[in-house]
């Protein structure tokens, strides 16, 4: 089925819907600028900001989102500062929707669907992120990861994984592919022929709503560069056979934490060996290995799903506050582009339904392997960046 992008005058509030028949309409936003606003960024890529984006992973848009969108939004995020996922809020939504974030994706990306949910990233201060929420201590270090793996603490003990004759590496290699990570909510595996352990999408897109352009301010921080060296992991993972993800070669599904503890969904020494040497010199912040996006508010980023992120503590007495919409291309042949349950522009794996629930595909699709395709040809998904990826 193809999607049917219907461009239509805007209006106020800009209407977007993407019904289940795959018919999606949407509005281009209408761009304003008070007399004393800086202009507002264009609905293009500059050819500079493309280059950042194929060298670093990463391109920061100043001045993406009008005052009076981030002004609406914030309205509806201040009423609950902890409240994570607001669904389809128009408000929050609008932030991509309203502004010329979609413009801009349309272009260098290509069609989508536009996010129905979202997820509000507030790290409150002296928190070090805006989802378990872990108080920031000196000893916290923040840990980049590539987002739709099984992740977080695992509920089975150490010492009774390896009585079971099980190894750390490849627990859960027989496992439910519908148990869902006890952080972060992704599934186990995505298939039930167990191929694919981490979910995916096309790019990251962080609306920033506050000041942030002091490093440890709880800023979205990256291994800047890294993003073709994951692409290359995932690569030599699929060439040894696979599986993809953790679990997979190189790639241990849990590692040991605490006196009798395994976590899940951290990044493997392999692949992390592997990632240039970037980073961030700057007497605030005390983690040279990551940068820090630097943004203010209306200011927007958009990063690859391959590079390596992590949220990062807030040492400000402000909150921090982001809104982040995960953005896939549009795949010809899926036919659930538009459909609610997958929670676009929230999920970061958006071939199962947003609860972890398996979807029913037609025979000529395989959205398994399609995904698996694009992790190890992420620039595939670019159509706007193609002469530049490949000069
Ligand atoms: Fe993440």
């Amino acid at each position: 089925m193809r999607l049917r992008f219907v461009y239509g005058v805007p209006r106020s509030p800009v209407p977007h819907d993407a019904a289940p028949n795959g018919t999606v309409l949407c509005s281009l936003p209408t761009r304003t600028n008070s007399p004393a606003m800086p202009s507002l960024h264009s609905g293009r890529l500059s050819d500079g900001e493309k280059d950042e984006l194929k060298r670093d992973g990463f391109v920061v848009l100043k001045n993406a989102v009008p005052r009076s969108v981030t002004e609406r939004a914030k309205t509806v995020i201040n009423q609950d500062l902890r409240r994570i996922v607001h669904g389809d809020d128009p408000a929050v939504n609008g932030l991509y929707n309203d502004s010329v974030l979609r413009e801009v994706m349309l272009d260098a990306m290509g069609l989508h669907t536009p996010p129905v949910n979202a997820q509000v990233a507030v790290t409150l201060p002296h928190f070090a992120d805006a989802v378990v929420r872990r108080k920031a201590t000196p000893q916290y270090a923040p840990r980049a990861h590539v987002d739709g793996g099984w992740a977080g603490l695992c509920p089975v003990k150490r010492s009774a994984i390896l009585a079971a004759g099980e190894a750390l590496e490849t627990w859960g290699s027989n496992g439910d592919p519908r148990s869902m990570g006890p952080a972060g909510g992704a599934p186990l595996w995505q298939d039930r022929t167990r191929t694919l352990a981490i979910g995916s999408y096309t790019a990251l897109v962080a609306v920033c709503l506050n000041d942030q352009r002091r490093p440890g301010k709880g800023q979205f921080s990256v291994r800047r560069g890294a993003h073709e060296a994951v692409q290359a992991f995932f690569r030599m993972q699929r060439a040894r056979g696979g599986p993809i993800g953790g679990g997979g070669p190189d790639w241990p599904r849990l590692v040991a934490a605490g006196e009798d503890d395994a976590y899940a969904g951290i990044m493997p020494d392999a692949m992390e060996a592997s990632y240039p040497e970037t980073g961030f010199e700057n007497e605030h912040w005390p983690w040279p290995e990551l940068t820090p996006v630097l943004m203010e508010e209306g200011d927007a980023v958009i990063a690859l799903h391959a590079l390596p992120h992590t949220a990062t503590p807030n040492m400000s007495d402000d909150p921090r506050m982001n809104v982040f919409f995960r953005i896939r291309r549009f795949r010809e042949g899926n036919p659930h582009e538009g459909n609610k349950r997958v929670g676009w522009g929230v999920s970061d794996h958006p071939d199962r339904a947003l609860n972890g629930d398996f979807l029913d595909y037609p025979g000529g699709y395989d959205p398994f392997k399609t995904s698996i395709d694009k992790l190890c040809d992420h620039w595939s998904e670019w159509d706007g960046l193609r002469d530049i990826v490949a000069a």
